[in-house]
């Protein structure tokens, strides 16, 4: 578990200056949690997201296209159906939708035809990974997307963040949300890091130099999520952001995705994320606990004596 004590103030200094997540004008009535995390939905099956919306869980959905072809789409008709159908579900909240196109014009105009299907839609933008598809690609696109998206008044989501570096960039371009991807950061460091070496070597130690034997040196660069056990990678990312962000007076909100388990929910808020995205699976465990569950048998039978 993420110590508890390594969190401090950062986060609160920083969420005491962002907006409230929920207002009511007409109660007189304050409502003690107006600054609470917003908790979102990580799927794009309806029947998953209907019943944690209409008991109030949840305030907002992100879907990909991995998630959209696991909710049964097998064509783009299918995939705006399934996107309609949420949107319209979830209004006026809001409802990440994954741009496919990967050309920078044809991303632009993609993100107004997604806006068309719903006020509430989002446009989530990979934040980088184009070279991956073409060496050719220009490396910026994601980030003169969301800063184009930005100059028509669109709200983006900046996806697939792995270092505090990306998140700051996204934010500087004018993303609304940044996803730091937790979990497959976490998953990487644990399949692929040198145990001996510092947490998370495997994606910031950089063999660029020799050392006087000729053998290969290793350099890390240290500026990612370090300084604490593998285990912990990718709560301290969500933690770095938070504190970067706090120090700049960053209003993006900071979107932890990629959640793996129900403990990762408190890690997230202890370490200043705003909004969290989990999978229906690990939503539908909120109200469970081995103690509720006796604590309540108890009760119920006890009160058979009254209701008798
Ligand atoms: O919202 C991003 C999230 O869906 C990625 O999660 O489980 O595929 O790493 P995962």
């Amino acid at each position: 578990m993420f110590p508890i004590h390594q969190t401090k103030s950062a986060a609160h200094a920083r969420r005491i200056r962002m907006p409230e997540t929920q207002s009511f004008p007409d109660k007189r009535l304050a409502h003690p949690a107006g600054r609470a995390p917003r908790i979102f939905a990580d799927t794009a099956v309806i029947d998953d997201i209907e019943p944690l919306f209409r008991a109030g869980i949840i305030t907002g959905v992100t879907t990909n296209p991995s998630l959209m072809k696991k909710a049964g789409a097998t064509s783009w008709d299918e995939a705006r159906d399934i996107s309609r159908r949420i949107l319209k579900l979830m209004e006026p909240y809001p409802v990440s939708l994954e741009l496919t196109e990967v050309g920078q014009r044809e991303m632009i105009a993609q993100a107004e035809q997604l806006g068309q299907w719903g006020d509430n839609a989002v446009i989530k933008v990979p934040v980088g990974g184009y070279i991956a598809l073409s060496s050719q690609a220009d490396p910026f696109t994601g980030l003169k997307v969301i800063r184009a998206l930005w100059e028509l008044d669109i709200r983006t989501n900046a996806t697939l963040i792995f270092n505090s570096t990306q998140a700051l960039w996204a934010a500087q371009a004018g993303a609304t949300f940044v996803s730091p991807f937790l979990g497959r950061l976490a998953d990487y460091a644990y399949q692929n890091d040198h145990p001996e070496r510092p947490p998370g070597n495997s994606l910031y130690w950089i063999e660029d130099h020799k050392n006087t034997a000729g053998d290969q040196h290793l350099f890390n660069s240290e500026y990612v999520a370090s300084g604490g056990p593998r285990k912990d990678i990718g709560i301290r990312l969500i933690q770095e952001i938070a504190v970067i962000f706090g120090n700049y007076d960053i209003h993006s909100e900071i979107l932890a995705a990629s959640i793996r388990n129900f403990a990762q929910i408190t890690e997230c808020l202890l370490a200043g994320a705003d909004i969290l995205t989990v999978p229906a699976d690990i939503l539908r465990q909120i109200p469970h606990h081995p103690l509720t569950e006796a604590g309540m048998k108890t009760f119920y039978s006890d009160s058979q004596v009254f209701t008798k």
